[in-house]
């Protein structure tokens, strides 16, 4: 196969090197373009173009295969936790026990927050949707550790910067909640493990006992898991780019949490419950939302459906879907909403128009139901999304760092006015 791609523009001719990955994917490197030939790409959507080379997750999109640092998705969500799979993102391998160990006393002896944290808190109204509460503490993470700040500063204060945001994430997810409901926050227990924690600050009330479900925990960490990475996709990109300006870790994370909130990222998993309850509340006619999906006129989609890169199946979809069932069996809980949601899918995957488009379930269609089952409110799924993709953006943030990338800038085809003179008021 040849290593090299021949553009030929206006009987000129180029060449373009073309590069191939450890997966044999391969593309044209266009990044001498413009300067032999004064010519950009164009790419909306960044479809066909490829930001950077990474060596953190692979996905092959036709085939339906994940993978972490080289690890199945299926593998790490059966045998391994959420911390373990932190740990793998971001540091590049599985770690030894006694590396794992200290991973994990590192990140359980910083879960506190500055006090004065609450006080932030208590400035957003209740009722404010808890992912703008979350992007904003994390921001507020670079006033309370400007050594944050400068990106270059020192491996261990980088390092700092990530254990510090693993352990405050499950907190600050957690307040967020607390604060949109009106109740006074917990403070994190440091006997429990990460997802444990995270589910007693969040449930637990002044008045009452609260014992965390361990059925409830263990499912948290496999959503986290299969949640951890998803290479570049819009709020892996969004980490990457703002990072790319020297922006510190907390910053870029916090622009990762604002890109991941639409409904078309990872807000699906909240708007694919509200579907789900309007076609119930609707007399639960499937066909007629299939209808809706289908119809051009109408701005209607199926939440949960299709994929920017998955073409045959998600393989998180399948791991999430059984997971579903097993969890609302284990915690005896009977949902009419995943009757719907198993009857949107049959309707969907037997339509010419999805499978043309090869339209399946995604990552989100079935989470939601598991989060509703664990007893988390809606506008919460997409926090919970978030406390998952945190190791794939720090993973993210320190491979762009550790390579040295040069700061995002695209460029663009100017389609507006030509030159004109400035008017005067009256002359408008
Ligand atoms: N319902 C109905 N039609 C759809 C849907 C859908 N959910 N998704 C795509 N289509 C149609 C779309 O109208 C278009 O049809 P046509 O070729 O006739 O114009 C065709 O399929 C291709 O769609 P596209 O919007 O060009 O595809 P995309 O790659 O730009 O968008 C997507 C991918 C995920 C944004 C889109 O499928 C979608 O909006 N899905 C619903 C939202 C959702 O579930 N998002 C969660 C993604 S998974 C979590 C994550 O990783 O972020």
């Amino acid at each position: 196969m040849s290593n090299v791609a021949e553009l030929k523009v206006d009987g000129k001719s180029y060449e373009l090197p073309i590069i191939e990955g450890s997966e044999k994917e391969r593309a044209i490197d266009i990044s001498k373009l413009r300067a032999q030939s004064g010519l950009i790409t164009i790419d909306p959507g960044f479809k066909n173009t490829g930001s950077t080379t990474s060596s953190i997750t692979f996905l092959d999109g036709e085939q339906g295969i994940l993978r972490y640092r080289g690890y199945s998705i299926e593998d790490l969500a059966e045998k391994s936790s959420f911390l373990e799979v932190a740990y793998l993102l971001i540091y590049g391998v599985l770690p030894k026990k006694d590396e794992f160990d200290t991973f994990k006393r590192d990140i359980t002896t910083h879960t506190l927050v500055h006090e004065d944290i609450k006080k932030i808190l208590d400035g957003f109204p209740s009722n404010s949707h808890p992912m703008g509460t979350l992007s904003s503490l994390v921001c507020s993470l670079t006033a309370f550790y400007p050594e944050s700040l400068d990106p270059n500063r020192s491996w261990e204060a980088t390092n700092m910067s990530i254990i510090r945001i693993l352990a405050k994430m499950p907190t600050f997810a957690a307040w967020a909640y607390k604060n949109e409901v009106g109740h006074p926050v917990n403070y994190p227990d440091n006997s429990l493990d990460y997802c444990s924690n995270f589910l007693k600050m969040m449930f637990a009330l002044p008045a009452e006992q609260y014992d965390v479900d361990p059925v409830v925990a263990d499912a948290l960490d496999k959503l986290l898991i299969l949640h951890a990475d998803h290479e570049q996709n819009c709020s892996a990109s969004t980490v990457r780019i703002v990072g790319s300006s020297k922006a510190s870790l907390y910053a870029s994370v916090s622009a990762g949490i604002n890109a991941l909130w639409g409904p078309l990222h990872g807000g699906a998993n909240q708007a694919v419950i509200e579907m789900l309850e309007n076609i119930k509340a609707d007399g639960g006619d499937v066909k007629k939302y299939i209808d809706k999906a289908k119809d051009k006129d109408d701005s209607f989609r199926l939440m949960g459906f299709g994929h920017r890169v998955y073409k045959n199946f998600d393989p998180r979809a399948r791991i999430i879907k059984k997971a579903a069932d097993d969890v609302l069996s284990k915690l005896g809980v009977q949902d009419p909403v995943l009757d719907i949601a198993k009857g949107l899918e049959e309707a969907a995957l037997n339509d010419d128009y999805f499978v043309e488009r090869k339209l399946y379930p995604n990552v989100d269609f079935y989470s939601g139901i598991i989060y509703r089952a664990m007893g988390i409110p809606t506008e919460m799924f997409t926090v919970m999304f978030a406390l998952g993709r945190l190791p794939g953006w720090i993973a993210q943030w320190k491979e762009m760092r550790e390579n040295n990338e040069p700061i995002g800038r695209p460029r663009q085809i100017y389609v507006g006015s030509n030159q004109r003179t400035y008017p005067s008021i009256d002359e408008r």
